[in-house]
């Protein structure tokens, strides 16, 4: 909840499915990324979430919006990160950004291949449209967790270098690494 008054931290959410959005299936992803936020953030903050399929431009424009209107300061993509001829997330995602940042998606892979092989052929990146970062996940709910737990001690710092907000962590459960002024 944020105090009355103070405009809260908005974060964006996008899960990317053609089945999810149709309705064929409940997306788990979204909401198990906002559940690992909720435990992760202290500063207040508030969710913006969208289903939406497998489109190119309409990844694309949902990041704008998300980024350039609604000034979201992270925006995490969920799904669409794979070999499959519709998945195109991550172009989408170099498609917007001004700068991208290998390093978030070396590491998740990284880390994910102690959980499956087949966290090779996940193609998640990263990468800074304006004064926001984007970063994908893969799509299925248990990867959520096992890639944030990953890359979020990096996000604090990465959003205070493009001039976002300052977000507190919570150190119960995930450390912010934020190197010391020489
Ligand atoms: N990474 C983690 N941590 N856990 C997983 O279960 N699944 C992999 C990979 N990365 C997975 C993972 C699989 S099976 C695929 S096909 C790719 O992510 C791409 O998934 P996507 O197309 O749903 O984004």
């Amino acid at each position: 909840m944020k105090p009355e008054g103070i405009a809260a931290v908005k974060i964006g959410i996008i899960t990317v499915s053609d089945r999810a959005s149709k309705g064929h299936y409940k997306d788990k992803s979204g909401p198990a990324i906002i559940d690992v936020l909720q435990e992760y953030i202290k500063t207040p903050w508030e969710p913006i979430h969208q289903v939406i399929p497998d489109e190119q431009y309409l990844i694309e424009s949902t990041m704008k919006q998300m980024a350039d209107k609604e000034n979201c300061c992270l925006i995490i993509t969920t799904g669409g990160t794979g070999p499959a001829e519709r998945d195109v997330t991550p172009e989408a995602t170099e498609a917007v950004c001004q700068k991208m940042i290998p390093g978030f998606g070396e590491q998740m892979r990284q880390v994910s291949l102690k959980y499956v092989p087949t966290a090779i052929l996940s193609r998640q990146t990263a990468g800074i449209r304006h004064q926001s970062l984007i970063l994908n996940l893969p799509g299925k709910p248990k990867a959520i967790r096992e890639c944030l737990e990953a890359v979020f001690p990096a996000i604090p710092y990465c959003i205070d270098l493009i001039d976002g907000p300052f977000l507190e962590v919570d150190e119960k459960h995930i450390q912010a690494f934020r190197p010391k002024a020489t």
